[in-house]
């Protein structure tokens, strides 16, 4: 699919090289990953070989041949919670702001509903203005805070935990009251 200037499409073991490249270049911003560095390359293509065999989807944003962005769901291991699954996303910083994101999410958020994902989850560091606005426009709602759960140096951050059901459980008001006994 083409949105724009950039190419969305799934990702590949092919890509781990530029993916870890460019998850390193976002987590040296310092202010939206949980990492502060890249992590190693062995890390990297060990996780996207076994998640794409677990048939997770990762989508790749690309522009002029170069990966800018990618966007996955990462299905949770115990069986009861094999319905959910947790979102990462990042965009190359000249990427950023035009829509792009938007784009990736969608993209990502369709092919996991096609999985069966009934419930996508994310956390967001507080201050992360941008990312949370996008998601609460993608159905995320707030769940919660987790209070000074990062530390970068002296300063402590708050963490957003948040989450998207799919429409057929948005509906369901009786799950919680079911798991009471
Ligand atoms: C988060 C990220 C993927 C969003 O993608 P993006 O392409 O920058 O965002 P978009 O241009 O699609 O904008 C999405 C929405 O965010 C909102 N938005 C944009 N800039 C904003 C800002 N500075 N403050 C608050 N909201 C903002 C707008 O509501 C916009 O929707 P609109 O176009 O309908 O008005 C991207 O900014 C990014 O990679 N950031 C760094 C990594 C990161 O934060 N990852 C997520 C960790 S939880």
């Amino acid at each position: 699919m083409i949105d724009g200037k950039i190419l969305i499409r799934p990702m590949s073991i092919d890509d781990a090289v530029d993916f870890n490249r460019l998850v390193g270049v976002v987590a040296r911003e310092h202010r939206y990953l949980r990492f502060l560095d890249a992590p190693s390359m062995e890390g990297t293509v060990n996780f996207l070989r076994d998640s794409l065999a677990a048939g997770n989807p990762h989508l790749a944003a690309v522009a002029d041949g170069e990966l800018v962005g990618w966007c996955d769901v990462c299905r949770h291991s115990f069986e009861i919670e094999a319905h959910v699954g947790r979102l990462g996303i990042g965009l190359a910083p000249e990427f950023r702001g035009r829509g792009f994101g938007k784009a990736l999410l969608d993209v990502t958020i369709a092919a996991a509903e096609r999985l069966d994902f009934q419930r996508i989850e994310l956390t967001a560091f507080a201050d992360n203005h941008r990312a949370i606005a996008l998601y609460e426009t993608r159905g995320f709602v707030r769940e919660g805070i987790m209070r000074a759960a990062a530390r970068f140096g002296d300063a402590y951050r708050d963490i957003v935990q948040m989450a998207r059901l799919a429409p057929s459980l948005s509906d369901n008001d009786a799950t919680t009251a079911e798991a009471a006994d």
